[in-house]
């Protein structure tokens, strides 16, 4: 339904309010019906001279998991890090394009980064807690932000980021210890809880099950299943179950194209294009 070259593309535009279209939106646009969370229209990469991205449009629909999927190297970490400008962090990289979240461009140039990022988080492949206590894992970036102004407002705030990270009754005796002490899982639930307690809308995750047991991986997916009630989530996974399990859209990408983005159902079942289907299929990737 919302294919890059679909045909269909002009009648769902006009489906829409007029009133939450751009005056120039260009044809292969990804239009899901529901309130775009963050919109992505012309999206290019280059890193130096070679080209990553070409051309990516895309609504990623608000409080719904969004999976990127795609064989390696296709830019779905390029992509992904384009949504809240990690990619600034790396030299060379040039991006044009649009990237807007709640209608806001976040690369118009007032844009403060590091409050996008208190709204876009970021959850990595490898779990990377800080070196610090678990405790001070979570209150770094609040107390950074001036979120929380007493002592026992920041320990309602830890526990409560623990919790709905699925950790707090595993840690909640010893807060004091080190981050890097609990395991992989553990490890990364940590890592979701650092990204929720700063009250983003959005959380971007690369693969962030892939370096984890089947136990911890099912422990991670419960975990987004929860938290799409209440954020906006793009993943990358290579692991079409995955997708299938937790995302309700999905995105196709294929060197550096965005192919086929639908319904998660729909895109597995009846994808449109012959190079989504040769990937689910696992002909290729
Ligand atoms: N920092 C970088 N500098 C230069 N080229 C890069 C950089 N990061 C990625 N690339 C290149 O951009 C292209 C897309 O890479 P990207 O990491 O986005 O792919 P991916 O889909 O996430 O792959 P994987 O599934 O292996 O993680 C690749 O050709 C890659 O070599
Ligand atoms: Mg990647």
């Amino acid at each position: 339904m919302y294919s890059t070259e679909s045909a269909e593309y002009s009648e769902t535009v006009t489906d829409r309010d007029a009133s939450t279209d751009t005056a120039t939106e260009p044809a292969g646009v990804q239009t899901p019906e529901a309130q775009a969370k963050v919109l992505v229209r012309d999206l290019k990469l280059w890193y130096g001279e070679t080209q990553a991205l070409y051309d990516i449009n895309m609504d990623v629909v608000e409080r719904q998991v969004t999976a990127l999927i795609g064989p390696s190297g296709c830019g779905k970490s390029s992509f992904l890090r384009c949504l809240n400008r990690m990619n600034d962090l790396i030299p060379d990289v040039a991006i044009r394009g649009r990237v807007e979240l709640d209608g806001q461009d976040i690369y118009a140039p007032h844009v403060d980064i590091v409050q996008l990022r208190s709204h876009v988080g970021m959850v990595f492949q490898k779990p990377n807690p800080f070196p610090k206590s678990i405790y001070e894992n979570i209150a770094y970036a609040p107390r950074l932000h001036g979120i929380a102004e007493s002592r026992s407002q920041m320990d309602e705030l830890v526990e409560d980021s623990l919790r709905r990270a699925g950790l707090w009754n595993e840690v909640a005796d010893r807060l004091d210890t080190p981050g890097t002490a609990l395991s992989g899982g553990q490890q990364q639930r940590l890592c979701i809880a650092r990204a929720i307690a700063v009250n983003p809308e959005v959380i971007l995750m690369d693969e962030p099950a892939s370096a984890l047991d089947p136990m911890a991986t099912a422990t991670i997916e419960e975990l987004i299943d929860e938290l799409r009630h209440n954020y906006t989530i793009v993943i990358v996974t290579h692991n079409l179950q995955q997708a299938a399990r937790v995302a309700g859209y999905t995105a196709f990408f294929h060197m550096g194209r965005l192919i086929e983005y639908n319904d998660t159902d729909t895109l597995f079942t009846t994808p449109r294009e012959q190079k989504t289907e040769d990937y689910i299929t696992g002909r290729y990737g």
